[in-house]
């Protein structure tokens, strides 16, 4: 007897199978002829585990328009205006914002999200908002905390303390944003510094690092030199890399190589990246985007996040983290069957490997999250952005979705067509 049978689901591996649930655990995946609480059909629709975003700012999420709009669409005037919104953003209104992204996230199956938190205001408000929202959305949202110095670790006279004070209230990455510091030589040193809080705490670091088109941007050289120096290896993230997509090709022939000899990961985020670099082109307009399958190509693990949804920096955005890999696959052209595969797993799997989250994934004995998607594929899951038509979050269905159909009136044509035009 289970609590809950998915029957008859594609996964993204392209096999077939029941999944039985449990106690919130999935309790078996094989072909299954048993009772359960609730059956759903899951025949013909793919069934993946949850989506996962490794890269996202949920203190400024949702706040669009507020005080006014990022007029030149820059990553400048984006953190110009994130200073004018922290002097105005209220507690209660940041809370409302997150949990109203963490109902989207719910609705489209993200049920894993690192968002980083300004530590630069000495209220510290949004490190307290977002401990709150952790704990609320536990049920159903994994929510990772980076206390992120954003205006710069030594840039910002009070960052360095207020960075070991949001730790020390329990958020759970180092974050940093060396080459927003004044020189390369700070950069380089708030580095070293943040990777050894991390090492004294047995933390995980995730830093913004070389957002920039300047090719001389390096600080991830230092980044994976530290991870290696202090035995972070496995532990360490950098955010965006943009630069290298402006790096010289020799010194990308070395630094790569030292990259995955170090186990840092690389988290692009497209939507951002392509809206934000290349600013200061004319023609031709270089694309920002990091090297994702060169990367890849030497074992170093990439994932794809979203960064941001209606704040300074970002006035389009969805949450949808199929949104992401889409625009991810057609920036860094991995068009080929496998590499579209490659976009799918990285929102899902790649993703909860670089979060280093436990007990995710569909195999017995895993947390009973997943969602089913109105797909036939992961690659058509891509094409698609279909409906999630089921998000079930540790055995309980906590979103469901209607299959939409647009009905049509066309002499001698079908009376209905699926509204994504599903294949099957
Ligand atoms: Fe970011």
């Amino acid at each position: 007897m289970f609590d809950l049978i998915v029957k008859g689901g594609t996964l993204p591996d392209g096999t077939t199978t029941d999944i039985g649930i449990k106690d919130g655990l999935i309790a078996a995946m094989e072909p299954l002829d048993a009772q359960a609480g609730e059956i759903i059909d899951a025949t013909g629709d793919l069934v993946s585990p949850p989506l996962v975003d490794p890269h996202f700012h949920m203190d400024a999420t949702m706040s669009y328009g507020i005080p006014r709009i990022n007029a030149s669409g820059t990553l400048l005037e984006g953190i110009g205006l994130w200073g004018e919104l922290k002097e105005v953003m209220k507690a209660d209104e940041v809370k409302a914002r997150a949990l109203t992204y963490c109902d989207w996230a719910a609705s489209l199956g993200l049920l894993a999200i690192r968002s980083h938190v300004d530590t630069c205001h000495d209220s510290l408000m949004g490190v307290e908002v977002l401990l709150e929202v952790q704990k609320e959305v536990a049920e159903y949202i994994d929510l990772q905390l980076v206390a992120f110095p954003q205006d710069g670790l030594y840039r910002d006279p009070t960052a360095y303390e207020n960075t070991i004070r949001a730790l020390d209230m329990g958020v759970d990455v180092v974050g940093g944003i060396p080459h927003f510091e004044r020189t390369m030589a700070d950069g380089a040193r708030s580095v070293t510094a943040l990777c050894e809080i991390a090492a004294e705490r047995g933390l995980m670091v995730d830093m913004h690092c070389d957002e920039t088109d300047d090719p001389m941007s390096r600080h991830i050289e230092t980044l994976a030199f530290e991870t290696t120096r202090l035995g972070l290896q496995g532990r360490v993230a950098g955010s965006h890399l943009t630069s290298m997509h402006s790096m010289d090709n020799y010194y990308v022939s070395k630094l790569l190589p030292l990259m995955a000899e170090a186990e840092v990961a690389a988290i692009p985020n497209p939507l951002i990246n392509i809206v934000l670099q290349g600013r200061h082109d004319t023609y031709p307009k270089r694309r920002g985007l990091t090297r994702v399958k060169e990367m890849q190509a030497h074992g170093i693990t990439v994932g794809w996040g979203q960064d941001c949804v209606l704040d300074p920096w970002y006035s389009l955005g969805t949450g949808d983290m199929l949104d992401v890999a889409f625009m991810g696959m057609h920036v860094a052209q991995m068009t080929s069957p496998a590499e579209m595969q490659r976009c799918f797993d990285m929102v899902t799997t790649g993703n909860a490997q670089i979060m280093g989250l436990q007990d995710y994934g569909l195999r017995v004995g895993a947390k009973a999250s997943m969602v089913v998607l109105d797909a036939g594929s992961a690659v058509e899951a891509l094409r698609l952005r279909p409906d999630r038509l089921c998000v079930i979050a540790k055995g309980k269905v906590i979103a469901r979705q209607a299959r939409n159909e647009a009905q049509l009136s066309l002499p001698g044509r079908p009376a209905s067509v699926r509204r994504r035009h599903r294949a099957g």
